[in-house]
């Protein structure tokens, strides 16, 4: 695909040769994102980072991202505060705001707003997760992630056995990450849900005839044998009719250590796009399995800001030009890596 200028809307838009591309641009980003380098290559550009949902990650590092790059971040947290309260409709939003910014980064409870959003945006929008549709940000640093977890076990993406658990249905990281993993190689993909919040079958269908395995359980133990990655993820109780309703699938899949330890390989990883719900009616990925060293989810959150930093670099097209314009960093920092 061609970055320079384009919307980044879904993962249905990346090739594998364009996930390698965001790779290699984030690993450059890493001294950066780890505070061993500044750099000021965005300096001057502004990004509108519009927030129409709650967000700790994904707001504050894309934010953190383009500061990082040297650019200036204006933050929208509420629909009230903007003219849409007053009856404004998102053309004319997007309209108005692409004159102030040169990039824009939108969360929308709605499916598919955020590419109406961009029809009528004059400056690159990116999808920081539109309702239950698609949250392809999360997705890349979810591969990256994944990337570097298998390399350090001496194994790779192409051919590993991934176990995705939870609310399959309404959980648009996880759709966009099987969106994703479809451009990866023989992989075994398997989807652990209550029946009522399975995957949809597009994407099913999607992965299988890409050649890959998938197979659907509805109790997690099983489906943990030999996994190379256990993904866990919390019910999306802002989906359901009531919390009610989600609290049905509430506390149902969990992963704990005594779970882990019994069922999973002593090197499978753990992730989780975060956040996890820790309240004791929920707990699906319970802090038990905090100290164990195959819990990635502090490097997911970490590795955030380099693949954010990557997707600027990219859109802006600056991504073969910020080394010459970096230095060490003056400052005092806390450990990294
Ligand atoms: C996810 C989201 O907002 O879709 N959070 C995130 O951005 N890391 C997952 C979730 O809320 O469960």
């Amino acid at each position: 695909m061609e970055f320079r200028g384009s919307h980044i809307l879904s993962v249905d838009q990346f090739g594998r040769d364009d996930v390698e591309r965001v790779f290699e641009v984030a690993r450059k980003m890493l001294p950066f994102s780890q505070r061993e380098s500044v750099t000021r290559v965005l300096e001057g550009a502004v990004l509108g980072n519009i927030f129409f949902e709650p967000s700790t990650r994904t707001r504050i590092s894309f934010g953190s991202a383009f500061n990082l790059l040297g650019g200036n971040v204006r933050d929208t947290t509420s629909e009230e505060s903007l003219s849409l309260a007053k009856g404004e409709n998102l053309h004319d939003t997007a309209s108005v705001l692409s004159g102030y910014c040169d990039v824009l980064v939108m969360r929308h409870p709605k499916a598919g707003a955020v590419a109406e959003f961009s029809a009528q945006s004059r400056v690159p929008v990116i999808n920081g997760g539109d309702g239950a549709n698609e949250h392809p940000s999360q997705a890349l640093l979810d591969l990256f992630t994944l990337d570097q977890e298998m390399r350090a076990k001496a194994k790779s993406v192409d051919g590993m056995s991934i176990t995705i658990v939870g609310d399959l249905r309404f959980g648009r990281a996880v759709r966009s990450l099987c969106g994703l993993l479809s451009v990866f190689d023989s992989l075994d993909v398997r989807l652990v849900s209550p029946s009522q919040l399975t995957l949809r079958e597009n994407l099913k269908e999607k992965l299988r005839k890409q050649g890959h395995e998938v197979s659907e359980f509805d109790s997690l133990e099983p489906a943990l044998a030999a996994s190379d990655v256990v993904y866990m993820t919390r019910i999306q109780t802002e989906r359901f009719a009531s919390a009610d309703e989600a609290d049905l699938y509430r506390g149902r899949l969990r992963l704990d250590r005594e779970t882990y330890e019994a069922w999973c390989d002593p090197d499978t990883v753990i992730m989780h796009p975060l956040p996890r719900d820790s309240r004791r009616k929920a707990r699906e990925l319970d802090e038990d399995l905090n100290p164990n060293p195959n819990l990635a989810i502090f490097r997911q959150t970490d590795n955030g800001l380099a693949v954010r930093m990557a997707l600027f670099a990219l859109v802006l097209d600056v991504a073969n030009k910020f080394e010459e314009k970096s230095r060490a960093v003056p400052w005092h920092t806390g450990a990294r890596a």
